[in-house]
């Protein structure tokens, strides 16, 4: 057996929590992160009949019988994970049932999976429906995101539009958009079900008044879909209450969409 701590995916995991952590998009326990991994290489570090220990979901998640998944533990500061990868993360098998959690590896404080896995493993079924490659569920609250949602519409086509007109390569990043979710209630079903319906369309979603959860079939992807959501965010927040001197126009949108080749929400234009 390998040594887990060489594990590329726990790497990613540190790596990303850290650089999540740095760019001030965790504080405290802010945020979590579930990837997705491949039976066949979590059991060249794990023995998986060895259980540690049987977490109840308290939702069904039958679809995903028999995958694994690295996930951040709830309560757990981001800050932590690079250096003690063991107490704050855990890598676990859904059972066959669909009703609970096996623990292989990780939560070693008698620590469990973030309280937003139902939004998690939810989103996960509903990107794995569009997307079968979809590996990644990301969720955090970017500092200018969240700020956003305090001064501007909270609606999909406002949000998106505004974020497409702040940097030129926002439609070319995410053309399909941003689902927003009003405020809601964090931790529950039922936030995780809204979520997972919005999923079906976007591979991002603001939760209003509370941050983002970004998707994809990497680290990468889901990461640098925040990354640029912030980005444009933060430059509409050193904008919004100055002049409006220039502007990205809808029909420069449109020839950027178009040269990019990518399918856009027109429908979010005008
Ligand atoms: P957890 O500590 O349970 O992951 O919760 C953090 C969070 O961001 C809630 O939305
Ligand atoms: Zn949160």
């Amino acid at each position: 057996m390998k040594d887990i701590m060489n594990a590329p995916f726990i790497t990613e995991m540190r790596k990303t929590t850290a650089n999540m952590y740095r760019l001030g998009w965790d504080e405290r326990n802010g945020g979590n992160i579930s990837y997705l991994l491949e039976e066949k290489e979590v059991l060249t570090y794990l023995d998986g009949t060895n259980v540690l220990r049987t977490i109840p979901l308290g939702f069904d998640a039958t679809m995903l019988a028999g995958k694994y998944f690295v996930v951040t533990g709830t309560g757990k500061y981001f800050k932590n994970v690079e250096d003690a990868p063991e107490m704050n993360l855990g890598v676990l098998r859904i059972a066959k049932d669909g009703q609970n959690a096996e623990l292989l590896w990780g939560f070693a404080d008698g620590g469990k999976f973030t309280s937003e896995f139902p939004a998690h493993l939810m989103s996960h079924m509903a990107r794995l429906s569009v997307d079968p490659e979809n590996r990644v569920v990301m969720h955090c609250h970017p500092t200018h995101t969240l700020a956003m949602n305090y001064v501007h519409p909270l609606n999909e086509k406002e949000v998106t539009h505004t974020l497409w007109q702040m940097c030129t390569e926002c439609i070319v990043v995410f053309p399909d958009g941003v689902g927003v979710l009003p405020w809601m209630l964090c931790g529950t079903n039922e936030i995780g079900e809204a979520t997972a319906e919005k999923m079906k369309e976007f591979r991002l979603v603001i939760w209003g008044m509370h941050g983002i959860y970004g998707v994809g079939k990497t680290m990468d992807e889901a990461f640098g879909l925040i990354e640029t959501v912030e980005k444009a965010a933060q430059v509409y927040m050193l904008t919004a209450h100055l002049p409006r001197v220039n502007i990205i126009r809808d029909d420069e949108l449109q020839v950027l969409a178009e040269a990019f080749g990518v399918k856009y929400r027109k429908d979010f234009l005008g």
